[in-house]
């Protein structure tokens, strides 16, 4: 290979591509000479990364690149310009003459390890962690060590079994600090430390508390970076080795037999066994690439499994969250096995259900399809693709409707949550997605968090917030009514009154505009539009910002300087726009101020709607929707038609069918006989739930599939048992844009088929033989019909390969949108003069509360998946009422008394928890819920946004009657938010130099060693 072959590419492109939150080089080019051969490298990047690159194989043991140099281990030291130093924490200088294999750097080498070793106990062949990538089991046969000189020493502290999820033992802790780094920096939870000065240092939690009661979240990173097995997941301990699940007295006896061996033979014939055993887990284990299955932020990772059982899950490699990942992605995986999975389709009869074939059940679909069809027209069926399924899956859904049935009855669930977000973006900048990669967010100067409790509910984009916040100065305003995580981490918190979001935001827009403050240069020359917004917007001075919103006018002006002055702003948003009476309105209003203040098309700057679902924005890409097919290609639009024409040999039907909420009405209206619904908690998730089982109860013929008998497969006709993601193949699309493929980890648990295969079968009875054998052949098609899909193909997303939309035909993706045009003909954006829709249930006096709802970390929507993790349900067991300090003294609510709460919809019984992160008389009651009965939408109503008829959940008031009975805090003490973190800059390696017991490794090197290093962590570690 050439020396240049493995140099990056320094342009945008890879600095967006570079997988998790490495240092990039950012010096000019340079030349360092590495055993005696020039290679090309970055002033002032770590060395290590130029040895790495230049494929010298170098012991390095708390490296890693995602977590940047920790200068703890000391293993990979080398002769620098004739001194003995780290390469790690040394930063490359032009001219460097560096050498990795002298007689001081392998004594230093050797010594490094040797010390390492003192603190872990090396019983490799009954490890359940020797499965190839032991760092410490690698380095030892790296630097070809036989003995150990430093016996190992036990530290005097038990394990720490008190997380559901994982374990800490000290004894085999290596003191590295990759974990420590991991959780201040990379997951920013700030969790971990280690005690340096004490006597034997260990890893501490919350400064010294047990892992099950402290700040930490799960989020798995510690685990994932540790490079041995003192951080495990429990899933694997007893379980990935040949030999490691044998009784704890035999596993003992085996460690002493494997220690009292190495005496007399030396280290190497054990490590010759420990490699035999690891090569023969290939045999069992399992390791597959798959994608998250909960929310939009697309992690991706290998699964390990053995038949069905996962033994863990480890990211690395995706694109867009690297090592990164959060309770739910890391270990909320226990639902695919649960006893409730459906295993046989079920059919109703006489008011019950009984089992049935797969035969017979689909037969009676086609038969029934057909009858309602024949009697009552096609527009009589409607058909619900689901957000959690592939993008495949839910392009097979619209093809359905429109070719197999012939309606335009088509639609998603980005209908409660995002398709004002899109409306906003359609108006304004002309694509329904991200503008940018979460990269493109941590580049940004000001990030604003809107109606978005990012760290929840999308919690590994929100670390790279956190990140770019805490170490490279980025601002963050968080405008909330909340004060979650981000709120109060951030420089400035904003609480408006509920709902009056677009009336602050166009009155930033006018007095930017008043004051000469827009970005004339990028609006004369890429928006149109102006005259008309500005009249649009002439009513919202400051003052009338500040009386509406209840916001002070001076925040308002100071928050319209700090966008001006920011490098790049970065807007996210989420629920708590778009479930308003104007959601559409206040996206719209969003896009406008990004517009005005020139802050789309560079990195760092640019709209987030943060979508919800693992795929609920592939679902819309795909066409599920009433009036567009895949790749927002209006039904109307005669190319679009002639291309499906050609493809389907149907021809679309004009009209807009009904939406999500639409089917429900004309249901109830009597007009919708029909209902296909795949993989939705409809009953739960819509508003008004109450509402809902009218609609249900009076369809004809309800069809859902799902994994479990959900509540709202209590109302269905048939009920088919699906699959997940894990039981197949497939691609999701992520809040991104990010195009990502998923492989099959196990097989369909037996009775369940995956979704596109179903659709497949009713379609071939129904007379369209799609013949598709694999899902790559359902995105090639796509591809065909979809000119932002031009060049997505399976090939292209092999492994953790990804495309970010749109793709144009020789493969060429877009991460970074409107860098040169908007998405209209002419290339212009359009600041689209929208409208203040107030809401229209404040509290009044019957319904004297505000209640506000949305996701927690631990739990996913309605909680159908995450309550059957057993480690999640002893975190959160159940749904509860936040009550404010003021309304719980008011009213004599404790923790834990249960309440009910009244609206005009529907009442639900909870226990309150009461909590600063509320005010006021407004209430929290969390999205998830365990039991149905207490599900938050038998309280929200049926006003909506008038453009999507998103359901304005957001826009409900309430009454609290105060129950006698009283129960646990609903809240359980070993909830990480009871914890009490102990932020730090990282893992404070200077505190380990500053032990009198610490030298340089390698003896009579030592002290030049030490100088240098000395030297070299003046520059520091961080870029
Ligand atoms: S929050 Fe917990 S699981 Fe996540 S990195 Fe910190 S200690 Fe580890
Ligand atoms: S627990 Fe932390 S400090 Fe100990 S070996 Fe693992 S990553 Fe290193
Ligand atoms: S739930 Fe979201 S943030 Fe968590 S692992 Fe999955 S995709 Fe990542
Ligand atoms: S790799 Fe550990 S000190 Fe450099």
């Amino acid at each position: 290979m050439a020396q240049t072959d493995f140099l990056p590419q320094a342009d945008d492109a890879r600095l967006r591509s570079r997988v998790g939150p490495a240092r990039l080089p950012t010096g000019p080019e340079t030349t360092v000479v590495i055993d005696g051969a020039p290679f090309q490298a970055w002033e002032g990047e770590p060395l290590i990364d130029a040895v790495n690159r230049a494929q010298i194989k170098l012991a390095q043991v708390c490296y890693h690149p995602q977590l940047g140099p920790l200068q703890t281990c000391d293993t990979c030291a080398v002769e620098i310009d004739g001194v003995v130093g780290r390469a790690c924490g040394t930063r490359v200088a032009p001219g460097m003459t560096v050498r990795t294999q002298t007689l001081a750097a392998r004594a230093a080498q050797r010594d490094a390890y040797d010390r390492i070793v003192g603190n872990h106990d090396l019983y490799c062949t009954v490890c359940d962690n020797n499965n190839g990538n032991c760092v410490v089991h690698n380095t030892l046969g790296l630097l070809g060590i036989d003995h150990q000189t430093r016996p190992f020493q036990p530290k005097g502290y038990g394990k720490d079994e008190s997380n559901p999820f994982y374990r800490y033992d000290p004894d085999q802790c290596i003191l590295c600090g990759r974990c420590v780094e991991a959780c201040q920096n990379v997951q920013v939870n700030e969790t971990l430390s280690i005690d340096w000065e004490s006597g034997q240092p260990r890893v501490l939690w919350d400064g010294g508390a047990p892992i099950g009661e402290s700040s930490c979240v799960s989020c798995g990173h510690c685990i994932t970076v540790c490079p041995c097995n003192a951080l495990m997941e429990k899933s694997m301990i007893g379980e990935a080795g040949l030999f490691t699940g044998i009784p704890l007295p035999v596993w003992n006896a085996s460690i002493d037999l494997v220690k009292g061996t190495e005496g007399a033979a030396g280290l190497k014939p054990i490590m010759n066994v420990s490699e035999i055993e690891s090569a023969g887990r290939e045999g069992y284990i399992r390791k597959t690439k798959t994608v998250c299955t909960y929310c939009g932020v697309g992690c991706a990772f290998e699964v390990w499994t053995k038949d069905r059982h996962i033994l863990k899950v480890e990211p690395g490699q995706g694109p867009a969250n690297g090592i990164s990942t959060c309770v739910k992605g890391k270990f909320g995986w226990d639902y695919v096995n649960s006893d409730e999975r459906l295993t046989t389709p079920l059919i109703r009869e006489g008011g019950r259900f009984r089992e049935a074939s797969w035969d017979e059940a689909l037969d009676l679909i086609a038969r029934r399809f057909t009858e309602i069809r024949g009697q009552h027209g096609p527009d009589a069926l409607a058909f619900i693709a689901s957000s959690k399924a592939t993008n495949e899956e839910a392009f097979l859904v619209q093809k359905f409707a429109r070719q197999v049935i012939g309606t335009n009855n088509v639609d998603n669930c980005s209908r409660y949550c995002q398709s004002p977000a899109t409306q906003g973006l359609m108006r304004t900048v002309g694509y329904g997605g991200d503008s940018g990669t979460i990269h493109d967010i941590e580049n940004a100067g000001l990030v604003i968090t809107v109606g978005s409790n990012t760290a929840e509910s999308h919690p590994v984009l929100a670390t790279r917030v956190k990140r770019a916040h805490k170490l490279a100065g980025q601002k963050l305003v968080v405008v909330d009514i909340r004060e979650h995580e981000m709120a109060s981490r951030a420089d400035v918190f904003l609480r408006p009154r509920p709902g009056t979001d677009f009336v602050w935001l166009s009155a930033i827009s006018k007095y930017i505009l008043d004051h000469g403050l827009e970005a004339r240069e990028f609006l004369q020359g890429r928006v149109s539009g102006l005259d008309e917004f500005r009249r649009s917007i002439e009513g919202y001075t400051l003052e009338y910002a500040a009386e509406e919103t209840g916001l002070a006018r001076e925040d308002l002006e100071k928050l319209a300087h700090t966008i001006v002055e920011a490098s790049g702003t970065c807007i996210l948003w989420a629920m708590g726009v778009t479930q308003q009476c104007g959601g559409s309105d206040t996206s719209t209003a969003i896009s406008n101020l990004l517009l005005v203040t020139g802050n789309y098309g560079r990195t760092g700057t640019g709209a987030y709607p943060l979508r919800g679902h693992n795929n609920v924005q592939g679902a819309s890409d795909m066409g599920a929707m009433p009036d567009q097919t895949a790749g927002y290609r209006k039904v109307t639009d005669p190319l679009n038609v002639q291309t499906h024409e050609r493809e389907w040999g149907v021809t679309l039907r004009p009209e807009r069918g009904l939406d999500n909420t639409q089917m429900i009405d004309a249901a109830v209206a009597g007009r919708l006989k029909s209902l296909w619904l795949t993989g939705e908690e409809m009953g739960l998730t819509d508003a008004d739930a109450n509402h809902l089982v009218r609609g249900y109860e009076a369809l004809e013929f309800f069809v859902v599939q799902d994994l479990y008998f959900t509540y709202t497969a209590r109302f269905a006709d048939v009920v088919l048992p699906a699959s997940p993601a894990l039981e197949k193949e497939g691609t999701f699309t992520s809040t991104e844009r990010r195009i990502q493929r998923l492989y099959r980890a196990m097989e369909p648990l037996r009775g369940t088929r995956p979704d596109w295969q179903v659709y497949t079968a009713v379609a071939k009875r129904l007379g369209h033989d799609w013949g598709y054998t694999h899902p790559s052949e359902i995105m090639d098609e796509v591809a065909r019909l979809a000119p932002i899909f031009a060049g997505v193909n399976y090939g292209r997303l092999e492994g953790f390969k990804s495309l970010v939309w749109p793709v144009d035909e020789g493969g060429t993706d877009t991460p970074l949108l409107y860098t040169e045009r908007f998405n209209f003909p002419d290339g212009r954006a359009r600041l689209f003069p929208a409208e203040y829709q107030p809401r229209q249930h404040a509290p009044n006096a019957e319904f004297d509360l505000h209640l506000n709802s949305g996701r927690m970390l631990e739990h996913f929507h309605e909680g159908n998946m995450t309550f059957k993790v057993a480690g999640i349900a002893e975190k959160v067991p159940d749904s509860f009422v936040e009550l404010s300090p003021e309304l719980a003294a008011e009213r004599r609510v404790t923790s834990g008394q249960y309440v009910r709460l009244v609206s005009e919809s529907g009442a639900v019984r909870l226990r309150a928890l009461i909590t600063g992160r509320v005010s006021g008389n407004e209430v929290y009651v969390p999205m998830n819920s365990a039991r149905s009965e207490n599900a938050v939408n038998h309280l929200t109503g049926q006003n909506r946004d008038p453009v999507t008829h998103t359901p304005a959940y957001k826009d409900t008031r309430v009454r609290l009657e105060v129950l006698p009975e009283s129960g646990p805090n609903p809240l359980p003490k070993t909830n990480p938010r009871y914890g009490h973190p102990t932020p730090q800059g990282g893992v404070e390696v200077e505190r380990k130099w500053q032990r009198p017991d610490y030298v340089f490794p390698g003896g009579e090197l030592a002290l030049l060693g030490d100088s240098l290093n000395r030297r070299v962590d003046g520059l520091g570690t961080d870029d």
